[in-house]
């Protein structure tokens, strides 16, 4: 298993494109994460693995200061372009080693970033660490959206033995802060939207390595895996490049951390 985690300089450039909510939506998940949070115009709050701001940049308008932690200078660098006047804060650095005195923050925030590092367990005990007591680690991910499950099931498929993810695994998103003792203090809460994407798209990226679980594939298995997810494109899709609506969600939900990280 790779020890290193996975640093997004390469996504850099398509990052906002690909991974961007769909204009309108930013304000929603802005408020969603500030109100499972318990923010308000007081917070200090940090983000490991904050990126480009995606999340960042949403939330900020609701509290005092937000802190971010990521490998990627690439990353910082577009967040600070963006940034217009909102309290963000950015350092570059290892969520595993938080530039951070204990007990500092009001809430943290991760979204999409434990599957990327295997240190995860060492950030969690640096979350607990940096946080206030009482104060929550905000979770964030989103659910693919289902209709081109079965072009990347084709995908699959072909690549059984594809690595696994380097941190916890994405498939336990939903349950691996529970199975290391953090204590839910919230629901999952929802807010969808709607994607417009072609199946061709699908299969461009894919091609394109634009997901970072494609990134450690060779090129030979990039290319089995297109051409099983081309084969499902062709079958299921008589027009593939026409841009089809999917139902997506993105999912929240707060955690106090495990009494043993105190
Ligand atoms: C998938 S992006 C998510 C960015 C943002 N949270 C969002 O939802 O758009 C993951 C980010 O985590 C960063 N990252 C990966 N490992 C990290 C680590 N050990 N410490 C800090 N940042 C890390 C990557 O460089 C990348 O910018």
């Amino acid at each position: 298993m790779p020890n290193e985690s996975v640093k997004f300089d390469r996504a850099v450039d398509y990052y906002d494109q690909t991974r961007g909510f769909p204009p309108g939506e930013e304000a929603a998940v802005g408020a969603l994460i500030a109100r499972v949070g318990s923010l308000s115009a007081s917070s200090r709050v940090l983000e490991i693995g904050i990126g480009t701001g995606r999340i960042a940049l949403p939330v900020a308008p609701h509290l005092s200061a937000y802190y971010g932690i990521d490998l990627s200078r690439g990353m910082l660098e577009r967040l600070r372009a963006k940034q217009n006047g909102e309290p963000i804060y950015v350092v570059e650095g290892d969520a595993t080693r938080l530039p951070f005195p204990d007990n500092t923050f009001d809430a943290a925030v991760a979204v999409h970033v434990f599957h990327l590092i295997p240190g995860w367990r060492d950030v969690l005990r640096e979350l607990g660490r940096v946080l206030k007591p009482g104060a929550p680690l905000v979770h964030g991910w989103s659910k693919r959206d289902e209709g081109y499950q079965s072009l990347w099931d084709a995908w699959n498929a072909a690549l059984p033995s594809r690595p696994p993810d380097v941190g916890a695994q994405w498939r336990e998103t939903p349950t691996f802060l529970e199975d290391e003792g953090w204590q839910p203090v919230s629901e999952e809460q929802y807010h969808t939207y709607i994607v417009e994407r072609s199946p061709l798209d699908v299969l461009e990226g894919a091609r394109q390595r634009l997901w970072s679980s494609l990134w450690r594939l060779t090129d030979d298995e990039i290319e089995r895996g297109a051409a099983a997810m081309q084969a499902a494109v062709e079958a299921l899709y008589p027009q593939p490049e026409q841009a089809r609506q999917f139902e997506s969600a993105f999912i929240v939900r707060a955690y106090l951390p495990d009494i043993v990280f105190r």
